[in-house]
């Protein structure tokens, strides 16, 4: 029989989507000053939506940086306490001629809905509230657990707001467990939990030589070089097979247990594919040794994302640029630490620091990486939630990308999390043309519904 709740948001699909259209509407670009106001509006539009299906308790909560979004519903006597916590910001949209529609204009295309942040994190995060509004619909009013709800205006940049608050106010966030949307399938129709995430440090080494520019043909052979001396910085963070050569840099790292890397390796997961139809490039790089999926999920990485200064327009200058920035990340596994892993990159980039250059080795955001456990109640109820909807075993996945407040739940509220995320791998967060399959939009509110009854249970 289907349960009144699934019943009422079958036949509203057509309205929610429109109002996540909405939502998506509102270019909340957390990175960029100029949309600090949108960011903003997407917080308020959430607050007043909260309201609207039944939470008590909405408050927008203005930080030193981006606003956090609360509510709660605790009516519930004796049963548990759910933290759904998602995102309402988003990466930048560029570059911005490769969409083939605009991005803060979400577009219907072969069952997909186009737009920046259709996926990552508005669709996702926005199933959560269409499930606690059709719970409230179908239960006169009443949901079947207790809710509590944060969403965060800046997890795209670190989340440093939410981070602060957990720490100050852990007793305000009390609950047995959250559940956050905001990963994905591993492939389509594989009902899938992740149950790891990696960890961040996202640095910028500042290289300063000459007092100002200069001309390269008269100082050219006497004046060091800021971009040439991060090239030999660089160069020397990771050898040629792609091995971070940063001196203990590997020495927390905790291999998977061999029963999770048996389970890896009957995941449907073709190399080749994922090269041809995923990465697009002649040939996949990484450490000898190391499946694709251990690489991206359970070794650390460096990659490097930008190097502003310079001349980079079209034409040419003759320049000695004063001083150039190289914008390098690093994802971490268990059990490296941000702090640990920062230090040691810091110490070792001064160490190889070339001849007449000074450097600032400086820390943008981190994150902890983290693993759950599966041997609590939430996790089972969640597969049995999946298996109702999806009708197939859950699998059970890590992620290479990191979501930061995750380790804050399990360190300072002490509970565990349940990342079930309803993207697809073909998906495109943070590139042009991200998207989301509408059908998992509405399978995933459906999923929602039936974890929290059978949380209930
Ligand atoms: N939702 C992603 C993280 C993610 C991606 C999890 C794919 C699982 C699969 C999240 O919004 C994200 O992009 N996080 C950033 C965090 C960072 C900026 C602190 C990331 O991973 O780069
Ligand atoms: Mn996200
Ligand atoms: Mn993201």
């Amino acid at each position: 029989m289907l349960s009144a709740a699934i019943d009422y948001a079958r036949s509203n699909y057509p309205r929610f989507l429109d109002e996540l259209k909405d939502l998506i509407r509102i270019p909340s670009v957390s990175t960029l000053p100029e949309h600090k106001s949108d960011v903003l509006a997407a917080a308020q539009w959430l607050g007043r939506e909260l309201t609207r299906i039944g939470m008590d308790h909405v408050e927008v909560i203005t930080t030193p940086g981006h606003p956090l979004v609360y509510a709660d519903w605790l009516h519930a006597p004796g049963k548990p306490t759910c933290l759904c916590y998602g995102h309402y910001d988003v990466q930048p949209p560029d570059p911005l001629d490769e969409w083939h529609s605009p991005p803060f204009e979400p577009t219907e295309r072969n069952g997909n809905l186009y737009a920046r942040g259709a996926v990552d994190d508005k669709g996702q995060m926005y199933m959560q509230v269409k499930a606690l509004e059709a719970l409230f619909a179908a239960n006169k009013g009443k949901l079947p657990i207790n809710i509590r709800v944060i969403l965060e205006g800046e997890e795209e940049v670190g989340g440093e707001q939410i981070a602060r608050f957990i720490r100050e106010h852990s007793d305000l966030l009390k609950s047995d467990f959250a559940l956050v949307c905001d990963t994905e399938m591993f492939a389509p129709e594989l009902p899938t939990l992740c149950i790891g995430l990696r960890g961040l440090i996202y640095t910028e080494i500042e290289a300063r030589g000459a007092k100002s520019d200069l001309h390269s043909g008269m100082y050219g052979g006497a004046a060091p070089n800021p971009f040439v001396a991060l090239a030999q910085i660089i160069a020397q963070l990771k050898d040629g097979s792609g091995r971070l050569l940063i001196p203990g840099f590997y020495d927390a790292v905790r291999r998977p247990s061999d029963d999770e890397l048996r389970a890896w390796q009957h995941l449907p997961f073709e190399e080749e594919h994922f090269r041809l139809t995923e990465v697009g490039s002649s040939r996949l790089t990484g450490e000898p040794g190391y499946s694709v999926l251990e690489r991206t999920w359970a070794r650390p990485t460096l990659d490097v994302h930008g190097m502003p200064g310079g001349f980079t327009g079209a034409g040419a200058k003759t320049v000695i640029p004063a001083k150039a920035i190289a914008k390098i990340s690093m994802r971490l596994v268990p059990d490296q630490t941000p702090q640990q892993a920062f230090a040691q990159y810091k110490s070792y980039v001064e160490s190889i620091r070339p001849d007449g250059i000074e450097l600032d080795v400086r820390l943008i955001h981190s994150g902890d990486p983290i693993v759950v456990g599966t041997d609590n109640p939430y996790i089972q109820a969640a597969t049995r939630a999946l298996k109702k909807v999806w009708g197939k075993d859950t699998v059970f996945i890590r992620s290479g990308g990191s979501i930061p407040i995750v380790g804050d739940f399990e360190r300072h509220l002490k509970i565990p999390s349940v990342l079930m995320g309803f993207g697809l791998p073909d998906d495109q967060i943070h590139a042009p043309n991200e998207k989301f399959h509408i059908a998992n939009f509405y399978r995933g509110i459906e999923s929602i519904i039936e974890f929290m009854n059978e949380v209930a249970v």
